[in-house]
């Protein structure tokens, strides 16, 4: 395992998901922490998970959206820490619906924030990086970077568009000897993104399976940063889903709204919002979604017990 010891690493969506369990990661392994999202309160209860793990963590409040809260949140890492050694660029929000469905509005956020948003941090990331002599910019993408699928149009639009710029990114990182720049794409993960997302479908989204945990990613991220490499999948479907996409796209597109409706979505009616997706929802900010593994241990633990009490009944019956 890399040590991070001495090395300070800038986590944007650091209050929820993949991002939050990137910086707890990041903490365990001695690094220095720059925690950012809209979040102010959520941030500080990350802030002190981080420094439970013996880290030392600043909050930076800024929309990754706005080029100069961004900037804004550069220069506090740079004054605090002197100088940044790693930056994880995970927020994103969403929005579900028909593309004629979802407000403008919303759809031009979603894009602010999950593309230009990558651009914001990717410029402020690699003039630090020239200022210092390199760093390692890890960037989360999507299996929908890669495939399309109905109800998502912003997001698909914003991932593609944020795997084009990496790739771009990662060519240009050539002729600057020590940056580097890393794409993370995984498949359906339990985090809370899927409820905080926009919706106007009257539906929630839900990940599709298989799924995986925000820490199998943070994992996969932190080796990243430590080792870079140009594009690391997390999902065992991803790579045959892409290969249906992308060889029999006829069948692709026959199937995948049926799949989309029976695996991507809630069954239970919801109300109309735009979720996060124009200002942050403090309470929905979590580690985890709802349809981890970790739900199934305690189920499993009142299973055994269960199962325990009900031999030990029946064996007293029987003496
Ligand atoms: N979960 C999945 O199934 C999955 C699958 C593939 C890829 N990914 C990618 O993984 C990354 C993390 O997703 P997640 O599932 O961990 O999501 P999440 O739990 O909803 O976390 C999103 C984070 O982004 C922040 N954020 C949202 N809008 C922001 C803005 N305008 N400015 C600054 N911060 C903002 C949120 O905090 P505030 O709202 O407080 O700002 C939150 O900290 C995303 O890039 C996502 O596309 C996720």
């Amino acid at each position: 395992m890399t040590s991070f010891t001495g090395k300070t690493v800038l986590v944007t969506g650091a209050s929820s998901g993949i991002g939050r369990a990137t910086a707890l990661r990041l903490a365990g392994m001695g690094a220095d922490l720059v925690l950012v999202s809209r979040s102010r309160e959520v941030l500080d209860e990350v802030r002190r998970e981080c420094e439970g793990l013996g880290a030392v963590a600043l909050v930076a409040v800024a929309d990754v959206g706005d080029a100069e809260s961004v900037e804004a949140a550069f220069r506090a890492a740079a004054t605090r820490f002197g100088r940044l050694h790693g930056v994880v660029h995970s927020a994103a929000a969403l929005s579900y619906g028909r593309f004629q469905d979802v407000p403008r509005e919303v759809f031009d956020a979603s894009i602010a924030t999950t593309l230009t948003g990558t651009a914001n941090v990717a410029r402020s990331a690699l003039a630090a990086f020239r200022e210092s002599g390199g760093g390692s910019l890890v960037v989360l993408g999507s299996l929908l970077g890669k495939i399309s699928t109905p109800y998502m149009s912003s997001y698909v639009t914003a991932k593609w568009g944020v795997h084009g710029l990496v790739r771009t990114l990662q060519i240009e990182a050539r002729s600057t000897p020590g940056t580097h720049v890393s794409l993370v794409w995984p498949g359906g993960v339990d985090t809370p993104v899927y409820l905080q997302a926009g919706t106007y479908l009257r539906r929630h989204g839900r990940p599709p399976p298989p799924v995986d945990s925000p820490e199998k990613v943070a994992r996969v991220v932190v080796r990243a940063l430590g080792r870079p490499r140009r594009e690391s999948p997390v999902g065992v479907a991803n790579h045959l889903t892409v290969t249906g996409f992308r060889v029999v796209p006829g069948v692709f597109d026959r199937i995948v709204t049926p799949l989309m409706k029976a695996g991507g979505l809630s069954r239970g009616e919801v109300d109309n919002s735009p979720g996060n997706v124009l200002g942050p929802q403090h309470d929905g900010e979590a580690l985890h979604g709802r349809w981890g593994r970790h739900w199934m241990r305690p189920a499993a633990l009142v299973g055994v017990a269960a199962a325990a009490v009900a031999a030990n009944h029946s064996l007293r019956k029987r003496t």
